[in-house]
């Protein structure tokens, strides 16, 4: 076995939202999702076998991670040792490469990187369905992470742990953007995981979620498969207004909006009544995120810069899949 490898994985933004699970224990999504792998916004991991250890070390951007962190990364670890037959514990070394609060979460880009880097640390061959699922154990949208472009995860049946996400395009199918306006640092919001167990317990509307997700993931699928950003747009929109109606109705509500998220999803709305191409997504919390062609991509920018709430944009394009060195 090489005993080191390195690992490259980019961030993802779903445009048919995945939330609540079907299975809790092997993670498994109870609705399919649909997105888009990023660039810049990337995860560099290492793997490093020891002998010497008896437990696996974790260091996240130049520190050692907190206990519940490597607790995860131990998990995953443990799977690969079962199916590689080596016992050996690892040092894992993660940086991210991410514009400071981007909202864009790296734990997609971090779960993917570490599956790609601990499996060939462990001498096992490069199988990326592989890889996927066992991404997915640790979180689900970095399933989609493992490839580049645009990418399914199909929703799971209770116990299928094999369940990995599905390359529909490359990157270079469609120049689409995702323009991100940042709102507010700091602040704590629930997080994802937490977010809809509570949507699943407590909201009403989680039958008609489950119900209505595949046939908006289904538009979504062929609208990318087309090109066709007139019919992607609108269902890319109500994915999320789907998502967060769930959470908001949960008890007591989850409620992911601040004040500037109205208002930049308000400067989406107005720049499209002006004939620029532009729908908006949002994910576990305040930050706007403007879906648009290339062509209209600068108007978008400089509309949600000015903004009030907006502190700053950063720009994404459709990224690569994990790169294992
Ligand atoms: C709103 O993948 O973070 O970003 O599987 O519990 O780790 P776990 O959840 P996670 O949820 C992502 C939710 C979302 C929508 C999406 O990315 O599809």
């Amino acid at each position: 076995a090489p005993g080191k490898a390195d690992a490259i994985a980019r961030a993802n933004i779903a445009l048919a939202k995945y939330w609540g699970k079907s299975d809790d224990r092997l993670n498994l999504p109870a609705v399919p999702s649909l997105s888009i792998t990023l660039d810049p916004m990337r995860t560099e991991t290492r793997v490093e076998l020891d002998e010497r250890l008896d437990a696996d070390v974790f260091e996240l951007d130049g520190k050692v991670a907190l206990p519940k962190e490597t607790a995860r990364v131990t998990a995953m670890l443990d799977r690969v040792r079962a199916e590689s037959g080596i016992a050996a514990k690892a040092r894992v070394t993660s940086r991210n490469h991410f514009p400071t609060a981007s909202g864009l979460a790296s734990s997609a880009s971090g779960f993917a990187a570490l599956a790609a880097a601990a499996r060939a640390a462990y001498g096992l061959t490069r199988d990326d369905a592989k890889a996927s699922a066992m991404a997915r154990r640790a979180s689900a949208s970095a399933a989609r992470s493992i490839y580049g472009g645009f990418v399914e995860l199909p929703a799971g049946e209770p116990g299928d742990d094999a369940l990995a996400a599905i390359p529909r395009h490359d990157a270079s199918h469609w120049d689409l953007r995702v323009v991100v306006g940042v709102i507010t640092e700091g602040r704590k919001d629930v997080g994802s995981r937490e977010g809809m167990g509570h949507s699943r317990e407590t909201s009403p509307y989680w039958r008609a979620w489950v119900e209505s997700a595949p046939a908006m993931c289904g538009v979504i699928r062929e609208a990318i498969a087309a090109r066709d950003y007139e019919r992607l747009g609108p269902v890319v929109e109500q994915s999320f207004t789907t998502m967060h109606a769930l959470a908001f109705t949960s008890s007591p509500s989850t409620m992911y909006f601040q004040p500037a998220s109205i208002a930049a999803l308000q400067t989406v709305k107005q720049l499209r009544d002006r004939g620029v191409p532009v729908w908006p997504t949002m994910d576990a919390g305040p930050h706007v995120k403007a879906v648009c062609p290339g062509e209209a991509a600068a108007q978008v920018e400089q509309a949600l810069a000015a903004t009030p709430g907006v502190l700053r944009v950063l720009h994404a394009r459709p990224g690569a899949g994990v790169e294992v060195g």
